[in-house]
Formats: structure tokens, sequence, C-alpha cells
């Protein structure tokens, strides 16, 4: 038998596993200002090996073709957001730039509602197409865009190479909006 290493929720439930007991907070989503730069700077690097800073985060918040969204648990608008997604528009297209949500608050939906209201406010721009790249080693975000109806269109072989050496291919993908 396969030896595979899984890691259990406090409740017993393995992480990749959907906790069917377990609801999101209720969440609203919200235009990031560049005020949250910080915030979401410190969001990322919960998500991420790879920092992105704070000022990086706000010159691109205030770009016209950017839109950058944040989830915050409802009654708590001065708390930390518990996800954020930020997306470039350009002519009829729009591409992923970034997505995480908070480790605590992972697999109760909340990446799913901000891709919706995303791609809601796309539909309404009239774009056509979104796009994203995604480490084909990430189960996690793959499901997630696979769920979401995303196609995979091409595969970069050995594209990003990890701290251990190892390297794993970039897969690309596409939302047709209309
Ligand atoms: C990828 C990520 C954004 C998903 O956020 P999330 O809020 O947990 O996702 P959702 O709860 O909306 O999950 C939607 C679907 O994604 C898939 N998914 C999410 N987490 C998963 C996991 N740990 N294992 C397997 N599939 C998973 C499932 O298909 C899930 O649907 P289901 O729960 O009905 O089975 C989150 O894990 C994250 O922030 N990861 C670190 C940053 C990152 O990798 N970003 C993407 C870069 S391309």
């Amino acid at each position: 038998m396969q030896n595979r290493k899984i890691t259990l929720r406090s409740n017993g439930l393995p992480t990749d596993m959907r906790n069917p007991f377990r609801r999101s907070k209720d969440i609203s989503l919200e235009l990031a200002p560049p005020q949250q730069a910080r915030e979401i700077s410190n969001l990322h690097t919960k998500c991420f090996d790879r920092e992105w800073g704070t000022a990086e985060i706000a010159n691109l918040i205030e770009q016209d073709n950017v839109l950058c969204i944040i989830a915050k648990e409802v009654g708590k608008p001065k708390a930390a957001p518990l996800a954020f997604a930020m997306v470039r528009i350009a002519a009829d297209e729009a591409e992923i730039l970034s997505i995480g949500v908070d480790p605590s608050e992972r697999r109760t939906g909340i990446a799913t509602k901000i891709l919706e209201e995303i791609t809601r406010r796309l539909h309404a721009e009239r774009t056509k197409k979104l796009f994203l790249e995604v480490d084909l080693a990430n189960q996690p975000a793959v499901n997630l865009y696979k769920q979401l109806r995303f196609k995979s269109i091409a595969e970069r072989p050995s594209y990003y190479q990890h701290d251990n050496g190892e390297k794993s291919a970039a897969l690309v993908m596409r939302l047709d909006l209309v």
C-alpha cells in the first residue's frame, strides 16, 4: 500500500477533505483600498513562500486596470481580510495575479465566492476570457479552478523551481466568460 502522509484537522478529518460540518464565516466582499495593502501583504506571506511587498501591492491596487477583492468577516470591518484576489484586465481579457485564503479559513468556500464575484464583475465589463497560471503540484488550487470550469490550455514543464530543488510544471488555464 502506498505510504501517504495525511494531515488531520483537529476534528480528525484529513485536511484535503471538505468538512461537511464546517460553515464559512459570513463574509462580505469588497474592493480593497490601497490602505489595506499592508494587511494583504501579511496575508500573502501566510499563503506563499515568497513575499509580496506592501508598496508593490498598493501600487497595483491604484492602477485602473487592476481589480483587488478582499473578503472580510461580516461585522468586523476593521479586522484583517480573510482572503484576497487580484486580477489585471487588458482589453477584453483578464489574468489572475494572485489569490490566497487565510490558512485557518480554507475549504469553506471563500475562494470560490471571491472568484465568482470577480467573474461577475468581469462579465459586467464585457471581459471575454480570464487566464491564470498555477503550479500543477498545487492540488487545492488546480481543483478549485477545475471546479469553477477553468480549462487547461497549456503546460510549461519544469517551470517552478522549489526550495528542495524539485521542479514542477506550470498549468495555464482559461475561463471563457461569454
Ligand atoms: C487554493 C486556495 C485559494 C483555495 O481556497 P479555499 O477558500 O480553501 O477554496 P474553496 O473552499 O472555495 O474550495 C473550492 C474547491 O477547491 C478544491 N480544494 C480547495 N482546497 C483543497 C484541498 N486542500 N485539497 C483538495 N482540493 C481542494 C476543492 O475542489 C474545493 O471544493 P470542495 O470543498 O467542494 O471539494 C487556498 O488553498 C490557498 O490560499 N492556498 C495558498 C495560496 C495559493 O496556492 N493560491 C493559488 C495560487 S495559483
